[in-house]
């Protein structure tokens, strides 16, 4: 390990099917205003919202709802939600469902006493807060981003077709409190467990795929994703399967939430082909990042020809004997698309509704990112899109 790194991570979490009764002495620890924030109606379908609302109730809290916050969280929705938080005079942001909503709130929280426009502020211009934020807590209902614990926020400006992520520098800005309960994953549709699932993997796989040093970070996103692996297999075939589906959660949270990208340089760019997608589509975000992982990543292959033998060799158990490095590099990647069928994903961007005018535009829309094997161009970008047609 080569690089210099600091290491926080302030969010406690309350693991397993008996964490939420810990809300409650969280709740104690802030004001009485409390902004519930949630999404389409899920978590009043499956229950999750009365048992909340109830020890909110119970605690005397003063509560403001922002609902109905959309997959991919606008700026339009986000512009919506500063203002019910302001007038509420928010002392805490309890975000109820799954990675939109985490983001959501970390969007809202940060932007609540800014003066200026968060859109420029926070995504074009990649600022810090310099205003007090208001704190966030999590309850955790479909499992994928790790925004449970990262200061990541992804939003969407469909005026001017840009999705953006910003992942602030300041640990403060991580949820204080996350509740992750297994079970409440257990109502998710099958399309979204297996695209959350490919989340996590690829996850895994930006931090893994960059840098040439021997890396403790290596080891450790090895056996994520070997658990990774393992467990969706298991969930596929059964999805009410506690275990499987308990370990996906945690496997979720571990691979972002900042601890194997310590001390290595990682790549992102899936995220950004996958993110210039979503922002022309509005797909399903661990669709979006399957549907052009293949193509990317045989594409930088022979950059990066070490890590994809290590990676055919110690996730995959391919077999080197008497293979040439290509071949064996390439078995891995071979090995990772067959798992990826076997659990539904969709492996092209035109079944997300991509077509071929749309290439250039997409291409545009594609940050370019530097810390991977290969720094793309324009021209590689469109090809790369191109071939995940
Ligand atoms: O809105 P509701 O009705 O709740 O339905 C949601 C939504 O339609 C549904 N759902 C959630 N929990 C459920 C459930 N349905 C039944 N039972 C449950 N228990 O699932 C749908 C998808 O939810 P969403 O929150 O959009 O999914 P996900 O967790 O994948 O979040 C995606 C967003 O996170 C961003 C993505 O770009 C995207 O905007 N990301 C955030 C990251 C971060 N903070 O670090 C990193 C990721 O790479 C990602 O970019
Ligand atoms: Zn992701």
């Amino acid at each position: 390990m080569l690089g210099n790194f600091t290491y926080c991570n302030p969010t406690k979490l309350y693991f397993g099917d008996a964490s939420l009764q810990y809300l409650n002495a969280e709740l104690l620890k802030y004001g009485k205003n409390v902004v519930l924030i949630y999404g389409g109606g899920s978590i009043k379908r499956n229950g999750i919202y009365d048992e909340v609302t109830e020890i909110l109730k119970a605690a005397g809290k003063n509560v403001a709802e922002i609902s109905g916050v959309m997959p991919n969280p606008t700026l339009e929705k986000l512009y919506e939600g500063i203002e019910i938080a302001r007038g509420h005079h928010a002392d805490l942001l309890l975000a109820v469902g799954g990675g939109s909503v985490c983001d959501y709130a970390k969007a809202v929280s940060v932007s609540v006493n800014c003066e200026e426009d968060p859109w420029e502020k926070y995504y074009l211009r990649f600022e810090e807060p310099t205003c007090e934020i208001v704190p966030v807590g999590c309850i955790l209902t479909m499992v994928g981003t790790g925004s449970e614990m990262n200061a990541g926020a992804v939003i969407t400006n469909r005026e001017t077709k840009m999705k953006i992520g910003h992942v602030f520098a300041d640990e403060a800005i991580m949820p204080r409190f996350s509740i992750l309960n297994p079970k409440y994953t257990l109502t998710l549709p099958p399309y979204q467990m297996v695209s959350g699932i490919y989340d996590i993997f690829n996850h895994i796989c930006e931090q893994y795929f960059s840098g040439e040093d021997d890396n403790t970070s290596d080891y450790l996103s090895e056996g994520l994703m070997r658990s990774v692996i393992h467990s969706s297999r298991i969930a596929v075939k059964d999805p009410q399967n506690y275990e499987a589906r308990s370990n996906l959660m945690w496997t979720a949270t571990w691979a972002l939430n900042t601890l194997v990208s310590r001390g290595k340089s990682t790549d992102w760019m899936v995220h950004m082909l996958g993110q210039a997608v979503g922002a022309h589509t509005d797909a399903t975000h661990g669709m979006t990042l399957a549907a052009v992982s293949l193509p990317y990543y045989r594409y930088i292959m022979p950059y990066g020809l070490a890590k994809f033998i290590r990676f055919a060799k110690n996730v995959w158990d391919v077999d080197a004997s008497g293979k040439s490095d290509e071949q064996v590099a390439a078995e891995g990647l071979n090995a990772m698309e067959n798992w990826m069928k076997e659990l539904g994903l969709v492996m092209n961007i035109t079944e997300l509704g991509v077509s071929e005018e749309m290439l250039e535009d997409l291409a545009q829309s594609t940050l370019i990112q530097t810390d991977g094997y290969k720094v793309l161009d324009h021209d590689e970008i469109v090809e790369i899109f191109r071939n995940s047609l």
